[in-house]
């Protein structure tokens, strides 16, 4: 793995991507496709994924996604993307996504949140070293407590998975 340059904060590669949605988008019930709305997320998560680790970065899992309120045909989907959590080459990123109709300027709703784990990669495709992360608010510290506790629960998983099948 290549050399850790200094920490940064999640503000440093926080970012906004906004998208309005279309009628090719939608689903038989005539609401947007939930794997649109992931792969909206996921894009803004691999910005961010990239600019925290300052080069190229894979999505190595799609740790959780709640869609909480289904999306219309015509909303605007705003999506709000930070690192949450980094390991040595692996990030969680979170991602709320937000929806506004297109011809209202009503109230934001919070239709769904995701956590994607990245992985930074060099040019033959292996894993490289993230800098740390340092937490400014005190909402940046319970996002990288709460991301401790879904990548302990991600390992035992696997731990048990495998020895279930060792056995
Ligand atoms: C992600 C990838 C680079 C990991 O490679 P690898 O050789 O398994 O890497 P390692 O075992 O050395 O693990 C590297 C890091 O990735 C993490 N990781 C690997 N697989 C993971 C998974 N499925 N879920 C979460 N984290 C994972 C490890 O925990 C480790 O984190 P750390 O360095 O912060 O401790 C590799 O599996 C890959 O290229 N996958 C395809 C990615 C891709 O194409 N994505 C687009 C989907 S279409």
């Amino acid at each position: 793995m290549s050399e850790i340059v200094a920490a940064r904060t999640p503000s440093y590669s926080r970012i906004e991507l906004a998208a309005v949605t279309s009628r090719a988008q939608a689903n038989l019930l005539g609401n947007i496709h939930g794997g649109e709305i992931v792969k909206l997320a996921d894009s803004a998560a691999g910005v961010v994924a990239q600019r925290h680790s300052g080069g190229p970065a894979v999505t190595a899992a799609l740790d959780e996604m709640a869609f909480l309120e289904p999306v219309r045909v015509g909303d605007i989907v705003r999506t709000y993307a930070q690192v949450n959590w980094v390991g040595s080459s692996s990030m969680e990123i979170g991602v709320r996504i937000e929806t506004q109709p297109w011809d209202a300027a009503t109230e934001l709703r919070h239709v769904g949140s995701a956590y994607f784990v990245f992985v930074a990669i060099d040019g033959a495709g292996a894993a490289r070293s993230v800098p740390a992360l340092e937490p400014e608010t005190d909402g940046d510290r319970r996002r990288m407590r709460e991301a401790e506790i879904r990548r302990a629960h991600r390992l035992a998983r696997r731990r048990e998975i495998d020895a279930g099948r060792i056995s």
